[in-house]
């Protein structure tokens, strides 16, 4: 097993990765965590495929556990959904000393975080994420939010679990289209950090031969959030460089009405096209939109978004809660695993999109 231990001001704790993990969870738990009431919260997609096996193994270690099985997809990371949370762990009479697990991806993550983190001013809680996006991004750093109907992660806070378990073999039942908008998030880190993942990415064959070697590509991944983490917690100043690509892929998630791109695509989209727009301006090498879009492609994301309209997308963009009216911060590459933080006017930005 691979552990890594973010080290925060406040708080500390590990992530283990390690195959075939799932089974054997619920006895790292009880090592420790001396309470013994559990409330599991997972998607209908996740409870049929893994429910059986954690329930059944935190019940052979005494736990008292419930389930709750929320539908999936980004409409459960609603207010209603947190609601109907609060709900059934009153009817399960959580304390604060009891103990939350947020089984799933990136949704049920970042609700059931959020839930975690206000329900009785906090219940500890654990993270186990079987997306790879999950797994490589939303389970680490804290961030927990719901959405509004005006906006995404709206409603937010920090709120770091007690422990992160990831299980790669998780990743071989998720849906292709899930896995890319993974593996969209795993190119970002390997653009934004001087890493051998560019290389190693570039040299797998396909998404078969990644998976293949995707224990190493998640614990590279988690390395370089942690450090991100642990240097800006808040992200208010470093940590923003994690958003390279995402400013253009919010932009068109939203103008497309979040129907025609995945997040992972439109980050995909994004990438491709601040750097090929860096690039012509000078700020970046020459070559390395190149370079980026023919790994994007080899994955099969997107790099253009048909109807691609600038003047819609700039708009969409004043609503983003990251841009400020003063202008605002765009992550760029100097080349590949060099990414710089560019304050950007807001009449310049056309230039970059
Ligand atoms: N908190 C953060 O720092 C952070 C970072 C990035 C993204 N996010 C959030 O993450 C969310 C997206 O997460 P996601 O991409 O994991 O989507 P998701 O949670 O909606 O999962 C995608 C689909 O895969 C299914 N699924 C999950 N695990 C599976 C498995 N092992 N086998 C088969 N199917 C499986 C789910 O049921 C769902 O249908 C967004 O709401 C985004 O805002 C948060």
């Amino acid at each position: 097993m691979q552990t890594l231990s973010i080290n925060l001001p406040q708080k500390q704790y590990s992530i283990m990765i390690k195959k075939d993990l799932l089974p054997t969870i619920a006895k790292h738990i009880s090592m420790n965590h001396s309470n013994k009431k559990i409330a599991v919260v997972t998607d209908e997609h996740v409870d049929a495929l893994y429910g059986n096996i954690l329930m059944d193994s935190l019940s052979q270690q005494g736990f008292l556990v419930t389930k709750i099985v929320v539908p999936p997809g980004e409409k459960s990371k609603s207010m209603t959904m947190l609601e109907y949370l609060y709900g059934q762990f009153l009817d399960f009479k959580i304390s604060r000393s009891d103990l939350i697990i947020a089984f799933g991806g990136g949704v049920v993550g970042d609700l059931v975080g959020f839930a975690a983190s206000t329900f009785l001013r906090g219940v500890p809680y654990i993270q186990i994420p079987t997306t790879l996006l999950a797994q490589i991004d939303s389970s680490i750093g804290g961030k927990v939010a719901v959405n509004l109907p005006n906006g995404k992660n709206l409603i937010g806070t920090f709120y770091h679990p007690d422990a992160v378990y990831i299980d790669p073999k998780l990743l071989e039942t998720l849906p292709i289209r899930v896995l890319r908008d993974g593996i969209a998030e795993v190119i970002k880190y390997s653009g934004i950090s001087e890493t051998s993942l560019f290389e190693d990415l570039s040299r797998y064959r396909d998404e078969q031969e990644l998976l293949e070697n995707i224990h190493s590509v998640i614990a590279t991944c988690c390395e370089i959030k942690q450090s991100f983490v642990e240097k800006d917690e808040k992200d208010t100043g470093l940590r923003m460089t994690l958003n390279f690509g995402h400013t253009i892929g919010h932009a068109i998630e939203n103008y497309f009405n979040y129907e025609t791109y995945t997040h992972g695509e439109a980050v995909a989209i994004g990438m491709a096209r601040i750097t090929t727009r860096s690039e012509a301006l000078g700020i970046t090498k020459p070559g390395t939109s190149e370079a980026l879009i023919g790994l994007i492609e080899k994955y099969g994301l997107p790099t253009t978004a048909t109807d691609y309209n600038q003047k819609a997308l700039l708009e969409s963009m004043t609503l983003d809660k990251k841009n400020s009216t003063s202008g605002l911060h765009l992550i760029l590459l100097a080349h590949i695993g060099k990414s710089l933080i560019q304050k950007v006017k807001p009449d310049e930005i056309h230039l970059y999109l």
